[in-house]
């Protein structure tokens, strides 16, 4: 079985170039031989099925671990978008997940166990959200830190960033992506924003701010980020 028509095809200078100069993990994480092409079969086009109700979503608030617990250090940050098709047309029930370090630029992971940075106690890091009717998502959390990629020659420091991962109706409009926060002077310096060779595509990685008074409550900061799964207007692959 080919896929349908609909699966149009990624326009590749908006896409990261998956070897990364100087960036060990995207060395060791790309294929080092042409990928081998087979026919999608009904399970890549539509599977996983359900997934919404085989996984526990409804976890977008990242500012508390517990409801009553509480609050993270940091800036409070409210983040919302849509998830969208190559048509523009939401995708709805999709199920979208993030993570990232704390307002320090620490993860709760063993990998970052060598950052000298705090812990938050009260930060987790991780959240998992559906999207509606119209293909929206939000969720609160706190402004993530920049941190340093350690052992770089370049003193090289990842700026703000989110991660994102999404499966859209099915394995194939499947992203994982990043973030990035506008107006951040470390974004011009980022390997991995640069590694997207065309602009508009390193554009469409960064989030808009939201002016306050769109927002309906005045202790949070806003971003707007809207992400597209497939076809060449789709949003940047990250690592
Ligand atoms: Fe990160």
């Amino acid at each position: 079985m080919t896929p349908p028509d609909r699966y149009e095809p990624y326009d590749e200078p908006s896409q990261p170039l998956m070897r990364v100069d100087g960036y060990r993990e995207s060395q060791l994480r790309t294929p080092s031989r042409p990928l081998y092409k087979r026919p999608a079969t009904l399970t890549e086009i539509t599977g996983p099925l359900n997934l919404a109700k085989k996984l526990k979503v409804g976890m977008n608030d990242l500012s508390r671990i517990k409801q009553g617990a509480p609050r993270a250090m940091g800036q409070l940050i409210w983040v919302t978008g849509r998830l969208l098709d190559e048509d523009a047309m939401p995708v709805r029930g999709s199920v979208l997940e993030v993570w990232q370090a704390n307002a320090a630029g620490r993860y709760v992971h063993k990998a970052d166990s060598g950052n000298p940075a705090p812990q938050d106690p009260n930060f987790f890091g991780s959240g998992r959200c559906v999207t509606d009717r119209e293909g929206r998502y939000a969720f609160l959390s706190v402004k993530p830190g920049a941190y340093p990629v350690p052992n770089h020659p370049t003193r090289w420091w990842r700026p703000p960033h989110i991660h994102f991962s999404i499966l859209g109706e099915g394995f194939m409009s499947r992203l994982v992506t990043q973030m990035y926060f506008p107006g951040e002077p470390l974004n011009g310096i980022d390997l991995l924003l640069k590694a997207v060779p065309d602009e508009k595509g390193r554009e469409r990685l960064v989030a808009r701010w939201t002016p306050m008074m769109q927002l309906e409550r005045a202790d949070v900061v806003g971003f707007e980020h809207d992400i597209v799964v497939r076809g060449h207007r789709a949003t940047p692959m990250g690592f």
